[in-house]
C-alpha cells in the first residue's frame, strides 16, 4: 500500500508512557503514534509488551507515566467506553464476545442506552448488516457468536467496532488465527478501512504479514520501542535481529524413521458426523511410528479440528477404531488416553487449555491425580510447586513465579505453559494443533527443536498445522487432509509444492 510519511498531527500519538506491574516495567516510556490512513505493525517478541501498550490505548490499563493525544488532544483514557467515545475499537489477541448471544446482541452491549431502557435492536441489525455489506465481511447480525469460526468471530469484533464508530483501530496478533486465504480477506479490508482514512495498529508475530501490510514498523524488546522504520526501508531480517537480537533458522529433520519402527499411534476408518449429521471425518486412516513426526496438512476447516479432538478422546467418532501402542482405546475418555502415555498440545487454549489459576495448577491440570502432583490421592504442594518451577526455567516462560495467574501471562507464554505440561511428561504418542500459533520467532525456533527432541525421545507425533513451512520443516511425512478424508501422503524428501496444494484444494487424486 502507499507509503506516507506519519502525519504531522497524528491520529493516535503516545509519549513516554510507562506501564509497570509491581515492580515489572513492561511498557517503559513509549513513544508511538499512527497516522490516519496508516498501518503501523508493533512487533516484539512474547512478553515484549505489545498488548499491555494496546490495553492503555484501549483504555483498559491506566499508565503510571506517560501521555495519549487523539488528533493532537490530550486525553484521560479512564475506561473502555472512554475509549470508545474516542473512536478508539480493539479486536483483542482473545476475543472479547459472549458466544451465547447474537452478532447484534453482542454489538449492543453497553451501548450508552439513550432514551429507552433497551437500544433498538432493529437498528443495531440493520446498521450492523449495512457495515458488514459496505466491507464484505459477510456477517450476519442474527448468528449466535458461539456458532461461528474463529475467522468469524474476528469479524463480528471489527463490524463491531466499526459500529461503534472507530476512527482507531487496534489489532492484536487478528492474523494469528486465520488460514492462510482468511488472512487475505482480512488485510482487504484492511486497505479498505486505511483507504477511509483509519488509523490502525497491527500486531503480528509473522513478518512477511508485517512486510505486507504496514506503512511503518516498531519493535519492542523486554518493555522497551527499540526502532520505528518505514516498512519500506527495512527487511525481514532486520527486523527479527532487532526483536531477538540474533537470526534463527527452522531446524531440519535429516535422518529417516526405520520402516519396521513399531506403530504408536492407530486410526482405522475413523468417521465423525457432527450435531447436524455432516460428516467431518470420513473414512480417516492414520498411523504414526515410533520416533516418526506425521504432518497433517491442509487447509482450515478440513476436520483437522475434528481430527484432534478424536485422537484425544474429546469426540467419539460414530465409527472406527484407535490403538494407543497396542491397546484398543476407541470409546476411551482423554483421562484413559492420558494415562497411556497420550499427550495433547490443543488448538484453542483459551477454551480447552487453560483455566483461571495459578501457572503451577495449569501445569498439573491434566495430571492432578498422579505424581508429582499427588501421591496416594494426596496432593502435594511442594511437588507441584517444584514440577511448575523447573516447567518454567526449561520452557523459558517470562512470569514472576508459579503463583502468577495464567491469565496474566502474555499470549505466547500461556502456550510456553501448555506445551511444557504436554511435552515433560514424556509422552509416547502427541498430537500438536498449531503448536507454535502466536510464538514469536525465538519461541516457534523452541518449540520445533522440543517436537525434534520427542521424535528423537521415540514418540509418535501427529503435527496438525495450517503453517505449511511449519509441516514441510518438521515431518517425517506430509498426510494431506481433505473434506475429513486423508487424499494424499507425500515423504518429506519428495515433496512438490505444486502436488501439495492441488491435494489441499481438492484438486487432484490421490
Ligand atoms: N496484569 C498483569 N500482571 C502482571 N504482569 C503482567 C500483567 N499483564 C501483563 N503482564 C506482564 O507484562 C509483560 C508483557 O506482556 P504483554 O501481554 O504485553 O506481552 P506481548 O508483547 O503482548 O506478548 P505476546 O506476543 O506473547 O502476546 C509480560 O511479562 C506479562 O507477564
Ligand atoms: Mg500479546
Amino acid at each position: 500500500m502507499p507509503s506516507p510519511a506519519a502525519a504531522p498531527m497524528p491520529a493516535l500519538a503516545l509519549s513516554g508512557v510507562t506501564v509497570r506491574f509491581g515492580t515489572f516495567t513492561a511498557n517503559d516510556r513509549i513513544d508511538f503514534s499512527v497516522g490516519s490512513g496508516e498501518v503501523h505493525a508493533l512487533l516484539g517478541e512474547n512478553g515484549a509488551g505489545k498488548t499491555t501498550l494496546m490495553r492503555v490505548v484501549a483504555g483498559l490499563l491506566k499508565p503510571q507515566d506517560g501521555t495519549i493525544a487523539i488528533n493532537g488532544t490530550p486525553v484521560t483514557l479512564n475506561s473502555p467506553l472512554d475509549a470508545a467515545a474516542l473512536g478508539i475499537g480493539m479486536v483483542h489477541q482473545h476475543f472479547m464476545l459472549v458466544p451465547p448471544l447474537s452478532v447484534a446482541q453482542n454489538a449492543a452491549l453497553g451501548l450508552p442506552r439513550v432514551g429507552r431502557f433497551f437500544p433498538d435492536m432493529r437498528r443495531v441489525r440493520a446498521d450492523l448488516a449495512e457495515i458488514s455489506e459496505r466491507y464484505g465481511l459477510e456477517v450476519d447480525p442474527d448468528a449466535i457468536v458461539g456458532d461461528l469460526t474463529v475467522a468469524g468471530q474476528q469479524r463480528v469484533e471489527i463490524v463491531k467496532a466499526l459500529y461503534r464508530g472507530a476512527r482507531i483501530f487496534v489489532l492484536d496478533e487478528p492474523t494469528a488465527v486465520l488460514a492462510p486465504k482468511e488472512v487475505e480477506g482480512l488485510f482487504r479490508v484492511l486497505r479498505m478501512l486505511a483507504e477511509a482514512g483509519t488509523a490502525m495498529v497491527f500486531i503480528s508475530h509473522k513478518l512477511n504479514e508485517v512486510m505486507e501490510i504496514s506503512n511503518r514498523v516498531s519493535v519492542l524488546r523486554q518493555g522497551k520501542l527499540v526502532a520505528t522504520r518505514a516498512t519500506a526501508e527495512t527487511s525481514g531480517a532486520e527486523l527479527a535481529r532487532l526483536m531477538i537480537g540474533s537470526d534463527f533458522e527452522l531446524p531440519h529433520v535429516s535422518d529417516t524413521v526405520p520402516q519396521d519402527a513399531p506403530v504408536r499411534l492407530e486410526a482405522r476408518s475413523l468417521a465423525y458426523r457432527d450435531e447436524r449429521g455432516v460428516p467431518r471425518l470420513d473414512g480417516l486412516d492414520l498411523s504414526v511410528r515410533r520416533g516418526e513426526i506425521v504432518g497433517i496438512a491442509g487447509v482450515d476447516g478440513n476436520g483437522q479440528q475434528e481430527l484432534a479432538e478424536v485422537l484425544t478422546g474429546l469426540r467419539q467418532p460414530q465409527s472406527g477404531t484407535l490403538m494407543i501402542d497396542g491397546t484398543d482405546v476407541t470409546g476411551s475418555d482423554p483421562a484413559r488416553r492420558i494415562g497411556l502415555g497420550l499427550a495433547h498440545v490443543p488448538e484453542d487454549r483459551q477454551r480447552t487449555g487453560i483455566v483461571d489459576l495459578s501457572i503451577a495448577e495449569n501445569a498439573v491440570l491434566e495430571t492432578i491425580d498422579r505424581p508429582p502432583a499427588s501421591r496416594r490421592g494426596i496432593l502435594s504442594h511442594s511437588a507441584i510447586r517444584a514440577f511448575a518451577e523447573t516447567l518454567i526455567a526449561d520452557y523459558d516462560v517470562r512470569c514472576t513465579g508459579p503463583r502468577q495467574p495464567i491469565t496474566t501471562l502474555s499470549g505466547g507464554n500461556q502456550q510456553k505453559v501448555i506445551l511444557g505440561r504436554a511435552l515433560s511428561r514424556d509422552p509416547g504418542v502427541i498430537v500438536a494443533v498449531q503448536p507454535t500459533r502466536g510464538l514469536d520467532v525465538g519461541a516457534t525456533a523452541f518449540v520445533h527443536r522440543q517436537l525434534l527432541e520427542q521424535r528423537r525421545r521415540g514418540a509418535a507425533i501427529v503435527l496438525v498445522s495450517t503453517e505449511l513451512d511449519e509441516v514441510l520443516a518438521l515431518s517425517d511425512r506430509v498426510l494431506v487432509i481433505y473434506a475429513g478424508r486423508i487424499v494424499g501422503e507425500l515423504p518429506r524428501n519428495q515433496i512438490a509444492l505444486d502436488r501439495l496444494s492441488a491435494l489441499m484444494t481438492g484438486q487432484a487424486a490421490a
